[in-house]
């Protein structure tokens, strides 16, 4: 069992111009890149803002502790662990997937919580979406030289996926 699960910021799926949602959902459909992000998260604890798990067509995810942040006090969603703090979360996930045998907990967003993970995160799971799209929700450009990419698969636009793609894991330097 490892000693401490590491923190990794995503799997969270990105466009060129840094759009991640639209309106409170994904912008675009990408059935083979939802099916990377379940079988990445598979087993782990999943953190993510109340506004992702407001977004989530069917909730909680399966077969993951889901962990929402929210400051309301009052908000309690039926199949989530709520918590105030970012650094309550991180450590129930840890203890969550140390008890499981899991190496990883897994921030999944949306854009404020994937800032709070990224300083502290050891490995990036990223999806560039090869589009620029419109939207309202835009992650902070990331500073590369901090990181070393040890995976990257394209996939390409089909008649379940609307762009091409490519998945890539970084790790920190
Ligand atoms: N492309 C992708 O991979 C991806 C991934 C995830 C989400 N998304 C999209 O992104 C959008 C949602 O993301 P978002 O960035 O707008 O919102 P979000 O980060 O999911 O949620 C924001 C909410 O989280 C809570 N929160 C944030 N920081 C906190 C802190 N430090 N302490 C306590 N609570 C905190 C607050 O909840 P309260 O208001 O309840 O206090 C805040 O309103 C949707 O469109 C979704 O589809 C895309």
């Amino acid at each position: 069992m490892p000693v401490s699960a590491i923190l990794t910021a995503g799997p969270i799926a990105r466009a060129r111009n840094g759009v991640i949602g639209r309106r409170g959902k994904l912008p675009w459909r990408l059935k083979s890149d939802l099916a990377i992000f379940r079988a990445v998260t598979m087993g782990k604890p999943v953190i993510m803002g109340r506004k992702t798990w407001d977004s989530l067509p069917r909730k909680p995810l399966v077969g993951r502790m889901n962990i929402v942040l929210s400051r309301d006090g009052s908000f309690e969603p039926h199949g989530a662990v709520v918590c105030e703090e970012f650094s309550e979360a991180l450590s129930i996930g840890r203890e969550q997937a140390e008890e499981d045998g899991q190496a990883e907990v897994c921030v999944i967003g949306g854009a404020s919580l994937f800032g709070l993970a990224l300083p502290r995160a050891r490995r990036l799971y990223l999806t560039e979406v090869h589009a620029e799209v419109e939207g309202d929700v835009v992650l902070d450009p990331i500073d590369e030289s901090q990181w070393r990419e040890v995976r990257s698969e394209r996939h390409e636009a089909g008649d379940e996926d609307e762009y091409s793609f490519t998945f890539r894991v970084l790790e920190r330097l």
